[in-house]
């Protein structure tokens, strides 16, 4: 079997990072990460990645004039390694509409809420704000317009009423660890048949 070749971009923890690279681990996973990318030269997901044996590369995106500057140095990295998906995991940065154009369709994002609902920040507690009796995570692919891509994937958790914003990000959280995988080898296995 070939395996698609795909980059991981965080900015902090990895922990999707992580059960993607415990899924590549797998002799029947349809990818391998070729690159471990990060904006954040301090994060967490880093050292995670290096002690997995991974190629990893940080950028600190306030050393670029702009934007599309930065973006392009990454273009660049993420060409090299032969990438051939890009999947966002926790990576806050906003990517402006041509890098998301150069890679139409090959960038797939989690995002902690029920897409369409909440997208942006602080899903959690917007969540709980609005008396949810059910909240979860989003895998999708990326478009241009913020958190709005089409939708790959779903899975729900219930809402309890004594829930705090911590107690049910890490009930989503446990979600999003199985849900990215599955979503990310059904994706992969449409792309190729
Ligand atoms: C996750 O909740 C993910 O849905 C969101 O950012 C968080 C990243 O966590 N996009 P981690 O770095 O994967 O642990």
């Amino acid at each position: 079997m070939d395996r698609i070749p795909i980059a991981i971009l965080i900015s902090g923890r990895g922990s999707n990072m992580q059960a993607l690279i415990e899924a590549c681990a797998r002799p029947d996973y349809p990818a391998r990460i070729v690159l471990v990318f990060s904006n954040n030269e301090k994060a967490a997901g880093l050292k995670i990645a290096q002690d997995a044996g991974l190629a990893t590369h940080a950028l600190d995106h306030r050393q670029f004039a702009s934007r599309s500057a930065f973006e392009a140095q990454l273009h660049k990295i993420l060409q090299k390694a032969g990438v051939r998906v890009i999947c966002l995991a926790g990576f806050m940065r906003i990517l402006t509409s041509e890098f998301v154009k150069a890679w139409d369709g090959r960038i797939l994002n989690i995002h902690p809420s029920l897409l369409p609902k909440y997208p942006g920040l602080d899903t959690h507690k917007r969540a709980l704000d609005s008396g949810d009796a059910i909240h979860g995570c989003t895998v999708h692919l990326v478009i241009p317009e913020v958190d709005l891509g089409p939708i790959l994937g779903q899975a729900s958790v219930p809402v309890r009423p004594s829930d705090t914003v911590d107690v049910l990000a890490r009930r989503v959280l446990k979600e999003e660890h199985q849900l990215y995988p599955d979503v990310l080898e059904r994706y992969l296995r449409n792309m190729t048949a």
